[in-house]
């Protein structure tokens, strides 16, 4: 445990740090510029005769023993602020109603005193039923945080599975960041023995490569959420966090690795060839129903979006609904012209490779 005036500095630098990364990608653009997704190139073979009634199409579905009303997660965004409490508010009454996963944000904060626990606590108040993802950070295990921390991270939500976030790329560019990743597969590994929850390993925007998931797999990870390239961009909030203190090398690498990483389809597709079995979240640059019947194809089993849900939740509850309701009508739309009457029949489906994922990626 930290001595109390680390405990005061760092309950200040943390805080300070969640306002900002909930303000910065609302109000500045920290979106990939160069980078894509690369779902542009997966296109699904138009089937005219469906032989399926769209009212009848079922969006329904199992991950990690568990049904869902649709395959979709809130992906892990926030904690630790006011803002930070209305948001997780909203975002769990959605994860209630429509039968979707959520994760909660790094919840290190949470751990530093009550108040700071009540803005990750209120989405289980809101969604006494929801499938529940505790959050923290890979860097932090290596840390050296301890077990009790862990299981306080879980029961304040009484989660259902764990996420550790693998953040290296975030962690170089933070004007305050620690980029020490030594020791971190071990730790994921010894927690993996302890804790009797299904733990998840996710990026954050740079993706999941086929080496990374197979040693994952080796130390017993239940899910990869590949969180690839195409969405929001880390290096591209901490650059503008970089400005304001005037760090120039920071600025510098910030823009440098804007675009940096795995684009979410490549890490997708790498995953699933590296490893038959493992449940892959598919996140990162996702924006609508039809890249989420994409990402299905591909096989991944559920599929994740956090800049989006943060942006409507931002703005009111029904902004919130009304924003899920055109996703899962997008989903079901596609589902209804690729003739799949439910989820599992995406997986069936035909699609074709184009462009940049026709050629595949090379082995050495
Ligand atoms: C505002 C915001 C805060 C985030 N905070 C966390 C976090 O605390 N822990 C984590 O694992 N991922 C965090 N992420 C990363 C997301 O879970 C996700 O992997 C990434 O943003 C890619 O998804 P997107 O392109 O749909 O935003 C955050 C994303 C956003 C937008």
């Amino acid at each position: 445990m930290p001595d109390t005036s680390d405990l005061s500095s760092d309950l200040k630098i943390i805080s300070q740090r969640k306002k900002e990364g909930i303000e910065i990608p609302l109000q500045r653009n920290v979106q990939a510029r160069s980078a894509s997704t690369y779902l542009e190139f997966v296109k699904f073979i138009h089937n005219a005769l469906p032989e399926l009634d769209y009212d009848e199409i079922n969006t329904s579905t199992t991950f990690l023993n568990t049904s869902f009303g649709a395959p979709v997660i809130i992906d892990s965004m926030t904690g630790g602020t006011n803002e930070a409490l209305k948001i997780n508010a909203r975002l769990g009454i959605l994860a209630e109603k429509y039968g979707f996963a959520m994760g909660l944000g790094s919840q290190r904060a949470g751990l530093l005193n009550e108040k700071m626990a009540d803005t990750y606590m209120v989405a289980r108040k809101n969604a006494p039923n929801a499938f529940l993802i505790a959050n923290i950070g890979g860097a932090q295990l290596a840390k050296g945080l301890g077990m009790d921390e862990i299981q306080k991270i879980i029961d304040m939500i009484r989660a259902n599975a764990l996420a550790i976030h693998l953040n290296p790329l975030q962690e170089l560019i933070q004007p305050e960041g620690e980029p020490r990743y030594k020791g971190v597969l071990e730790k994921v590994s010894d927690l993996i023995k302890t804790i009797s929850i299904p733990v998840v390993v996710k990026e954050v925007g740079a993706g999941i490569s086929s080496d990374v998931a197979i040693r994952l797999e080796n130390v017993g990870v239940s899910a990869i959420n590949v969180a690839g390239s195409g969405g929001t961009s880390w290096a591209a909030v901490e650059k503008m966090r970089a400005e304001s203190v005037m760090d120039n090398i920071k600025i510098h690498l910030g823009e440098l690795f804007w675009d940096w990483g795995i684009p979410t389809a490549v890490s997708i597709i790498e995953v699933r060839r590296a490893l038959k079995y493992i449940p892959i979240i598919a996140s990162g640059g996702l924006r609508n129903g039809l890249d989420f019947a994409k990402c299905l194809a591909l096989d991944a089993s559920m599929c994740a979006m956090a800049y989006p849900f943060l942006r409507h939740a931002a703005e009111s509850g029904e902004k919130l609904f009304a924003f899920a309701d055109t996703v899962l009508a997008e989903l079901k739309s596609t589902m209804f012209l690729i003739g799949a009457p439910n989820i599992q029949a995406i997986k069936s489906s035909k699609y074709i490779l184009t462009g940049a994922l026709a050629t595949g990626v090379e082995d050495r």
